[in-house]
């Protein structure tokens, strides 16, 4: 299957799962879930902007970090600039905050919510160039299934 076939099914799955649910930290975990194992990513998760900072989220994989502040790292980075990060290469990427050193390349969504950026959602590939247009589209398609 291609990319966007696995995300279209991603897509279905995640609404299905979703549509009755309105705990929204219980629709946050099966979204992780549902995007993590669907592609066998590294590392998938949200990050929330609490006062100066983005905080950990519901995610799956490895131990990550639980602070990052604004204009930090891929994530700080599409909090300020409020679009998304595609990064081919993060060992490339300037200030790219490292949490596992198996993460090759990486793709921020930011969540915006009347203009401003109350979180972002994180995947991480241990593939260099993972991540493209393709991805930014549906991972969009996704957060929006929570935060319309
Ligand atoms: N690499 C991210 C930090 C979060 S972890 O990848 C889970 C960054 O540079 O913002």
């Amino acid at each position: 299957m291609d990319k966007r076939s696995t995300y279209e099914t991603l897509v279905k799955q995640a609404t299905s799962v979703l549509q009755d649910e309105t705990n929204q930290l219980a629709n946050m975990s099966n979204l992780v879930s549902i995007i993590h194992h669907g592609f066998n990513f590294w590392w998938t998760g949200f990050y929330f902007v609490e006062s100066e900072e983005l905080v950990l989220g519901p995610f799956q994989g490895p131990v990550a970090c639980t602070r990052i502040g604004y204009g930090k790292g891929v994530c700080g980075t599409c909090w300020e600039t409020q679009s998304p990060q595609v990064v081919g290469n993060v060992h490339e990427f300037e200030g790219h905050i490292a949490c596992s050193a198996e993460s090759n390349s990486e793709v921020v969504i930011p969540i915006l919510q009347n203009g401003k950026t109350i979180g972002v959602l994180d995947v991480d590939s241990t593939t260099f160039d993972q991540f493209d247009e393709v991805d930014v589209e549906y991972l969009t398609k996704l957060v929006h299934l929570i935060w319309q």
